[in-house]
Formats: structure tokens, sequence, C-alpha cells
């Protein structure tokens, strides 16, 4: 679709296409999209998955919500307004690695449903999987891992997602993790089993 912003634009296509660069790759470009609370466990559970992943000799990069509001978003608050500018950029750029041919780890809370769908209709369904990273508020208020909870609660932090600021719950993820029932590994290997499927599958395509 042409941008309103800006008229008289031609995409100019290459000679390498998306498969070419999946054939030498050997591999789908995939977005694993883990959506979650605060403390829920979306950066842990992604640092290891690419640890295992990369030692699989996959072509794999994490983009971490909290690391990207320290370059490319480093403009944006948390304001309802910002939450969508913020995913939205994330949204385009796991889109763009993807078509790299590589496996993108999004950990972002994005916690509205309508930013969820944004991602997944940009990425296009078959190569997206929302990962619904689940724990009770009181859990991760317990583990408070950057003491954000702490804070939001003596009125530090305006807009914390839980607390003062809307959570929706995603209603059909490919994948829910209960990390307050499991451990580390255990959730890891969850999300590994469902993409050991889904890598073979898409490269079969
Ligand atoms: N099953 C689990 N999966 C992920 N993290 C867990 C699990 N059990 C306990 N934790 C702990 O919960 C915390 C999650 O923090 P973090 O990954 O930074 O959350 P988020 O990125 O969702 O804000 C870490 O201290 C981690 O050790
Ligand atoms: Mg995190």
């Amino acid at each position: 679709m042409e941008p309103a912003s800006c008229p008289n634009l031609t995409k100019h296509e290459g000679k390498v296409s998306y498969k070419d660069r999946c054939r030498n790759l050997n591999q789908p470009g995939l977005v694993i999209w883990f959506t979650g609370l605060s403390g829920s466990g979306k950066s842990t559970i992604a640092v290891e998955l690419e640890y295992r992943l990369l030692k699989q000799n996959k072509a794999v990069y994490r983009l971490d919500g909290d690391n990207i509001r320290y370059g490319l978003n480093n403009d944006l608050g948390f304001s309802e307004t910002d939450r969508f500018e913020n995913l939205r950029r994330i949204a385009e750029v796991a889109a763009l690695i993807k078509d790299a041919g590589l496996i993108v780890l999004v950990g972002s809370i994005s916690p509205y449903r309508q930013m969820r769908d944004f991602a997944r209709q940009k990425v296009g369904g078959d190569n997206f999987v929302e990962v619904f990273v689940r724990a009770a508020i009181e859990t991760c208020a317990i583990r408070d891992p950057k003491g954000l909870y702490d804070k939001a609660k003596k009125g530090e932090i305006k807009d914390f997602t839980g607390i003062s600021a809307p959570y929706e719950e995603p209603l059909n993820p490919e994948i829910i993790i209960d990390t307050d029932q499991l451990t580390i590994n255990e959730s890891v290997d969850l999300v590994w089993e469902y993409l050991e499927n889904k890598l073979t599958l898409e490269v079969e395509k």
C-alpha cells in the first residue's frame, strides 16, 4: 500500500527473493512474539531460546522491547498512543528481519490485542507465533526483577500494565506458558517442541 504521507513512490524489486534467502539459510523466517506482564518471563525465555537455536546453527535474532526503547524508540513513552507506535515499529522491524530469513524473538508486553493482531498481519500468519507468557500479577510483583512493581504501587510509575494500565490476554495464542508453574527450562522446552515441527514443515513447503 502506498503511504499516504509520501505519494509517487514505487517499490524497487530485487533479484533475490525471500525464498532464495531461506534456501541459503536452510530455515524459514519466523517471528516468535512473547507477550505478557512485566516480570512474567518474556526476556528470560527469549534469551535461553536464542542460545538453543544458535547452537542448532539457526540464524536467530532477539528484539527485546526494553532494549529497543534505548535506541529506535527512545522518543516514546508509555501512553496508549506511544505504546501503539512502539509496537508498530517493533512489528515493522521484526517483519523485515523475518524477510531476511531469520528467526526473530520479540519480547514485549504488547498489552493490546489490536497491537498483536497488527504484528501478526504485518509478518504473515504462517510465520507468526504468539506466545502468551502467563503468570499471576502477584507472582510478577513478588519476582519484581526490575523493581517496577514496587515503584508502581507507590504511584511512582503511571500507566503501569496490570496496575494502572490494561493488559488484554491473548484469546488464541499458539502457545501458553504458565511460568508460575514451570521452570525456566520447561518453559523454553514448550516453545522448542512447537518450533521443531514448525521449522520442518515450513522448510518443506
Ligand atoms: N518459568 C519461568 N520462565 C521465565 N522466567 C521465570 C520462570 N520462573 C521464574 N522466572 C523468573 O521470573 C523473572 C522474569 O523476568 P523477565 O524475564 O525480565 O520478565 P519480562 O521480560 O517478562 O519482564 C526472572 O527473574 C526469572 O528468573
Ligand atoms: Mg523483559
